[in-house]
């Protein structure tokens, strides 16, 4: 594989990318502000709102013809004395737009028959300046016009892409070039955000691309495989969902720190009894109902979340896919007049949104078995890492999350003690050097989707760099 050549050519057109930019720039700027062709005007049944939101492609690769789709919300107070907060979604291969945005933490949540949104009280731009990617290509609206490049994503190329785009992004909005810079996700972003995060203090060696990174906040991430995979087996185990016999034989037969778990017979028939039972219920929420109006059987349902590429490797499993919710996000997206208000089409010849791709999950090139040297590095470059999970969440369960931190034998500056929220238990927390991890209690994956009021409240916290309220 020649593989030297195309790096060059990333590479150098990376630079050309940002030079053209530079120069479109100055272009604009005596006309009109910059960013302002990208500002959302007529979207379909939104709530009035005071404050300003964008949205539309960056190319991150002039070459190869890929543009990744964001949506920037303004702060509803104070845009330019607040922190700029860019928001992941994981999959890998879903949509940060379709959950982040539109379900969890973004000002309009798509109401229940797809033609409306509705205002949502507890945005997290009421804190930050909030900004949705899709990444990688083939994600949501994101696309390339190589299709070759489909079959080559993983971790790296994911966050070089989202390293080119908000490097234009800062150029189309130069007034956040020096805002304080913040990096959040959920789920599989668990790799993704630290991922981005070391590419981004690497580069800042270089003034000229220097982002003020503070700090990052994960939500029930994925962080390292052989701890995820013994935190998912205590957890069905904890929470009666397999047998004592079966989590017997994956203890006793399963070594996830090896590259050859899956070829162990019974470690991967206990492993599908776990599946078998998960399939049932609704793995990313304990005690909610599955979705019913689904016509889909359990099995079709769970095909769509899980993948086995071989017998020899680890099934994946896609983190937060809600058949019910995720129906009304896929009706709103490919509306004409939505996508056009977007930016994202002329309104004549529409581009295809789905709240996943399944393809780019399968297809996953590369995945960091752990993220937990990243943690050390961001650790001891001065960045404050925090780390909530919702404890009902059996996908990425809080004992994964648990077992990983534990791991990093970090000093514990503040024992594990309550947190609250309208003076109820709202979960646990415990300080470490550099580390904050804090659970949700009665929260499934997609912590705010459960705890709006709770999250909100957290997201504050995390951004003053405070404890969390530990009184009634
Ligand atoms: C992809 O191709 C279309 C059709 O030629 C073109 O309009 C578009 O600008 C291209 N996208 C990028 C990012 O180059
Ligand atoms: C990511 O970018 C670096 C250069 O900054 C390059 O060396 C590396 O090959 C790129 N990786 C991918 C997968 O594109
Ligand atoms: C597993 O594979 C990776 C990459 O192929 C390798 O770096 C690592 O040393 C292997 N681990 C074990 C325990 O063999
Ligand atoms: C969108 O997807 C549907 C079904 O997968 C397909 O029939 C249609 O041609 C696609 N449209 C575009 C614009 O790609």
């Amino acid at each position: 594989m020649d593989l030297v050549p195309k790096v060059k050519v990333f590479f150098a057109s990376f630079l050309f990318a940002l030079s053209s930019v530079g120069s479109i720039r100055h272009w604009h700027f005596a006309s009109q502000p910059l960013g302002c062709e990208h500002l959302v005007t007529n979207l379909p049944g939104q709530p009035d709102v005071n404050f300003k939101h964008y949205a539309g492609y960056l190319t991150v690769n002039e070459q190869n013809g890929r543009a990744l789709f964001y949506w920037f919300y303004e702060a509803t107070t104070h845009p330019d004395e607040k922190a700029l907060v860019l928001w992941l979604n994981g999959g890998p291969g879903c949509s940060s737009v379709g959950y982040g945005a539109t379900q969890e933490i973004g000002p309009f949540i798509v109401d229940t028959n797809g033609h409306g949104l509705k205002y949502n009280p507890y945005s997290w731009n009421t804190e930050a300046n909030m900004l949705f990617l899709e990444s990688p290509v083939g994600v949501g609206f994101s696309y390339s016009n190589t299709t070759n490049d489909y079959h080559i994503i993983g971790d790296e190329f994911t966050a070089n892409d989202s390293y080119a785009f908000l490097q234009k992004w800062f150029l189309m909005f130069p007034s956040y070039r020096k805002r304080a810079f913040y990096i959040a996700g959920e789920s599989y972003a668990g790799k993704y955000v630290p991922e981005l995060a070391e590419l981004i203090i690497d580069k800042n060696n270089d003034p000229s691309l220097y982002i003020d990174l503070k700090a990052i906040l994960l939500g029930n991430p994925e962080t390292s495989d052989a701890e995820d995979w013994r935190g998912m087996v205590d957890y069905a185990w904890s929470h009666a969902v397999i047998s004592d016999e079966t989590h017997k034989i994956i203890r006793e037969s399963c070594n996830f720190d090896s590259n050859y778990t899956w070829s162990n017979g019974d470690c991967t028939e206990s492993v599908d009894e776990l599946i078998k039972q998960y399939k049932e219920i609704d793995i990313f929420s304990l005690y909610t109902s599955v979705c019913m109006g689904d016509s889909a059987s359990s099995d079709d349902r769970f095909k769509q979340i899980m993948f086995r590429p071989s017998s020899k490797k680890m099934p994946r499993i896609m983190g937060g896919y809600d058949p019910c919710r995720d129906e009304y996000a896929k009706a709103f997206y490919n509306r004409r007049e939505v996508q056009k208000a977007l930016h994202v089409s002329d309104g004549h010849v529409l581009k295809n949104w789905s709240i996943c791709n399944k393809k780019i999950f399968e297809e996953w090139l590369d995945s960091k078995t752990s993220v937990l040297p990243i943690y050390k590095k961001l650790i001891a470059r001065g960045l404050k890492i925090w780390v909530y999970s919702g404890d009902t969440d059996g996908g990425v369960s809080v004992l994964s999350t648990r077992y990983s931190l534990s791991s990093l034998g970090l000093q514990i500056t503040k024992a594990w003690r309550p947190w609250y929220h309208q003076k109820q238990v709202s979960g646990w927390f415990q300080e470490y050097e550099g580390l904050t991890f804090a659970t949700f209690r009665g929260a499934g994956h997609a912590v705010p989707i459960f705890k709006p009021s709770n999250s909100l409240a957290f997201f504050s916290a995390f951004l003053l760099g405070e404890s969390l309220p530990c009184e009634r």
